[in-house]
């Protein structure tokens, strides 16, 4: 059975289904629709899929426009609410969100949700790969599902994990140059995985033994990122506190040519990977009567670092006599995203509107209508504040202080213009991006330095 899927995936033949058009389901249709196969792209999201359907996408999705409207008119990439039956093998790529647990959800109810809708229209041959980042254990748990629909995995049915490493804007490491870590239930289906990932990143996979070792992989990568974020942002206070610029002992740190990797101080780690991914582990561990403190520890301090960062905005205003007002710049979790998931930005806002700050917030990427999915991926239930549209002189003057919490690269001119024409009274820095600049009149405050 996987033996004719292997035939029909080499004639591009094979329908694939995608599901999940967010930031990764979505690049990763376009790439494969690029690459000759067939493509449905399934979403529970009515307005993504109309949207898609006319060709509209995000500002952050223009870079792939060409090559999107390119399948488009080729009929390779289509949109579908539900997957369809096929005469021909299919292939499921999962690329749904899998958030933190809450009492509603766990975290892997999405994958479960789509691989039975799948397993709803296939049959003996067809292949699932999750690329989703997924807990411990969940790939035998979706193993254990195919088998209850009548499969027998390894033998006619094929499963991998596979999961996605991208990140987003990225100059240098893309979805095409990214090596991937794969586990496969069998050879024929590593074989099949080798074909379908040559369009996507020339088929540069390292497999493992196992699929726990593939879900160990993926944690552990971002645990390194969290534990290193935390480490340097801890770092950070220290330096303040003594006096010196935490820039300035990274950058000789660094001169080491080897055991060392830079990490630079921020407002913290956001998104729905770096925050989330590690406690994947630290429950495994808790499962197994362990504590991973490590883990615990950098999350805890990636919690703490925005009330650092109000507590040294509100020292500050008070020293200099100025009204507790304060914009809050840059609400996605990192640069050039519009991504606003478990952002810092939106953590400082909330600290400083809890000490009764007058606070604004602005994103050049800031959706207002999204504004209820904006609370919602940042754990809150509501949270006034004035969404300042542009930042004009007339806007920013009703603050006494700008907080840097993300420098995109559409506002860095106007930010530095703000300061270098003193256009506020102060700004805090929490990246460090802005150079002191004597005939400024602002007061410029930066995290892990003063
Ligand atoms: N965003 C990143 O940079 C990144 C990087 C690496 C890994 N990941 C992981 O990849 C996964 C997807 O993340 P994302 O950022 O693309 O999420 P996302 O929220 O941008 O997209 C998920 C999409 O899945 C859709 N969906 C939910 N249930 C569905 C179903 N049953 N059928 C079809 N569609 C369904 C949602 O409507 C949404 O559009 C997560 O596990 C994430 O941790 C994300």
């Amino acid at each position: 059975m996987l033996e004719k899927t292997l035939d029909d995936v080499n004639l591009k033949k094979s329908q694939v289904e995608v599901f999940g058009l967010g930031y990764v389901g979505f690049p990763l249709a376009v790439r494969l629709a690029n690459g000759g196969f067939t493509v449905s792209g399934i979403d529970v999201n009515p307005e993504r899929l109309s949207r898609l359907e006319n060709n509209n996408l995000n500002e952050t999705e223009l870079n792939i426009k060409k090559e999107f409207l390119h399948v488009r008119n080729e009929n390779l990439l289509t949109f579908l609410e539900k997957p369809n039956k096929y005469e021909n093998s299919k292939i499921a790529f999962i690329c749904v969100h899998t958030p933190i647990a809450t009492e509603d959800v766990d975290s892997d109810t999405y994958v479960k949700n789509a691989i039975e809708q799948f397993l709803e229209t296939s049959k003996k041959g067809d292949v699932i790969i999750i690329e989703s980042s997924i807990g411990g254990g969940t790939t035998e748990k979706m193993q254990k599902i195919i088998q209850d629909f009548g499969y027998n995995v390894g033998k006619d049915f094929g499963l991998c994990f596979c999961p996605e490493r991208i990140d987003p804007q990225n100059k240098k490491w893309n979805l095409e140059n990214i090596p991937r870590i794969i586990y496969c239930s069998d050879d024929t289906t590593f074989r099949i995985i080798q074909k379908l990932y040559q369009p996507i990143n020339h088929a540069h996979l390292h497999r493992v033994s196992s699929p726990k070792i593939a879900e160990v992989v993926k944690s552990y990568e971002n645990a390194f990122r969290l534990v290193n974020i935390s480490l340097v942002n801890e770092l950070g206070i220290l330096c303040e506190r003594l006096g010196i610029d935490v820039k300035e002992v990274i950058n000789a740190a660094k001169t080491k040519p080897f055991g060392f990797m830079p990490f630079y101080p921020s407002a913290g780690a956001g998104g729905h990977c770096i925050p989330k991914d590690p406690r994947f582990l630290s429950h495994a561990a808790t499962q197994n009567n362990l504590k991973f403190s490590t883990i615990e520890n950098a999350l805890q301090i990636n919690l703490d670092i925005p009330k650092h960062i109000c507590n040294k905005i509100e020292e500050n205003l008070e020293n200099n006599n100025m009204e507790k007002s304060v914009l809050v710049c840059g609400l996605s979790y990192k640069p050039d995203v519009g991504d606003m998931r478990d952002s810092p930005g939106f953590k400082i806002l909330k600290e400083l509107k809890k000490r009764k700050f007058k606070v604004g917030g602005y994103d050049p990427y800031f959706n207002p209508k999204l504004i209820e999915k904006y609370l919602t991926e940042n754990f809150l239930k509501e949270l006034e504040f004035e969404k300042v549209e542009k930042l004009t002189d007339e806007e920013i003057s009703e603050f006494s202080c700008v907080c840097l919490v993300q420098n995109h690269s559409i506002d860095k001119f106007r930010i530095n213009e703000i300061y270098e024409k003193s256009k506020i009274k102060m700004i805090y820095d929490c990246l460090g991006k802005i150079e002191f600049k004597t005939e400024s009149k602002t007061i410029l405050k930066t995290f892990g330095k003063n």
